[in-house]
């Protein structure tokens, strides 16, 4: 087979990049290694910064979001019996961001890459690439059993963090950065109305919670958990029981529990890959960096590092220059580290961890009185929640 772009996963990084690209007339072949049910069967955050709104209308991908989706104007901190509201419209110069599940944006990607022609390869095995300094990479694999071979002009690595494409670049050409939480984030999704209009985020010396939605009657609900906790271990009574304890009475009293229908444990984890190109192959997303999900800024981060490849490939393609390839790893890394910055920054101010002394604790308190006494502070949380332009 032979394509231009060559794209290795079709979560929503891949299957954004290669719907972006056929719009131009830049051809491309995705290879998944799991089937379109498992790709779709993923609960992922709901929170979608302007830039990736923008993204999928562009992309004709945004009908759906944009009748079901809800705009969301602020969210709440809560820090044990007190509430406080982040105006982010107030603080932001006009911003929003949008509720709509990640699930459910990777679902119009594949039904708009379908009514494309677009090629997507399921249940590929044994990927691998080859000659990325060349100018003919090209990617093999096994599909149904047979040797297969893609010949290409550039090759992305959109492929999460297990994936094949940033091991393939030699060691002294990539450094890698990360940073791993001591708890996790255990997730509930259950079909009852959430028990606020707005996200909260909840701060209580028992550890954090999130109280989100995907919809006016789906909730999804999160508590930090030690890292050796197992979903098996949390009831559904348990964990509602505990998620009660850590939200003010004033929440907790409105709370509307049911069984859940999926329940799964997160690990927290800040990591970055520098470079994101090595010769002809570019990272996007998962595959070259990951946020700890306070603040939802994987998804946006992903559509971030997709808008400076579409451009620049799209000049390469389209008018003959390559600034745009060449200056992706810089622009994209710049973004980066700031979402890696603010999620970092978020995850140390909500939630309880446990080697942190009385000194971190006074300072975790400060940090939160700061922040509701200060505009300023309030603007640069709102500044970066809404999402930082590209
Ligand atoms: N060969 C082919 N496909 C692969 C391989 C491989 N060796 N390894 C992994 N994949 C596929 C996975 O099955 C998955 O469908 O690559 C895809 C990567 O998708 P994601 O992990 O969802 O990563 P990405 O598309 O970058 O999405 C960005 O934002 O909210 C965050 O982490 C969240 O998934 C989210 C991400
Ligand atoms: C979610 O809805 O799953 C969600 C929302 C906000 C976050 C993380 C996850 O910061």
């Amino acid at each position: 087979m032979k394509t231009q772009v060559c794209i290795i996963g079709g979560g929503p990084s891949g299957l954004l990049l290669s719907q972006l690209l056929h719009r131009k007339g830049i051809e491309s072949i995705v290879v998944e290694r799991q089937s379109c049910d498992h790709v779709l069967g993923r609960i992922r955050a709901g929170v979608l910064e302007r830039g990736l709104v923008d993204l999928l209308r562009e992309a004709g991908c945004g009908v759906r979001m944009d009748r079901e989706g809800e705009v969301h104007h602020g969210f709440y901190i809560s820090h044990n019996d007190a509430i406080e509201r982040v105006d982010l419209e107030a603080h932001s110069g006009g911003g929003t961001v949008m509720v709509y599940g990640q699930t459910e944006v990777t679902r119009d990607l594949y039904d708009a890459r379908a009514a494309m022609g677009g090629v997507i390869l399921h249940n590929v095995q044994d990927v691998a690439l080859h000659d990325l300094k060349s100018q003919s990479p090209h990617v093999t694999f096994q599909m149904d059993g047979e040797d297969q071979r893609i010949d290409c002009d550039f090759v992305v690595g959109a492929d999460g963090f297990h994936g094949v494409s940033r091991p393939s670049i030699p060691e002294p050409d990539r450094r890698e950065f990360e940073k791993v939480y001591p708890f996790g984030w255990l997730g509930v999704l259950s079909e009852t109305p959430p028990v606020s209009p707005e996200l909260i985020y909840g701060t209580h010396e028992r550890g954090f919670c999130l109280c989100s939605m995907r919809s006016q009657v789906l909730s999804r609900y999160y508590i930090q958990v030690p890292l050796s906790d197992k979903p098996e271990d949390w009831s559904d009574e348990a964990f509602w029981a505990e998620l009660k304890k850590r939200l003010p009475a004033s929440v907790s009293d409105k709370l509307v529990t049911g069984p859940s229908i999926e329940k799964s444990i997160a690990p927290l984890r800040s990591f970055v890959c520098e470079t994101m190109r090595y010769g002809n192959l570019f990272l996007v997303g998962d595959a070259a960096h990951i946020v700890p999900p306070t603040g939802a800024k994987g998804l946006n981060t992903a559509a971030s590092d997709v808008h400076y490849l579409y451009h620049g490939l799209s000049d390469h393609y389209l008018n003959g220059d390559s600034a745009g390839i060449d200056e992706y790893a810089e622009k994209a890394l710049a973004r980066v580290w700031k979402a890696e910055r603010f999620s970092w920054w978020m995850t140390k101010l909500l939630h309880s961890f446990p080697e942190s002394g009385a000194f971190d604790a006074r300072m975790q308190q400060a940090d939160f009185e700061y922040l509701f006494s200060s505009d300023a502070a309030q603007a640069s949380l709102a500044e970066n929640y809404v999402g930082l332009p590209y």
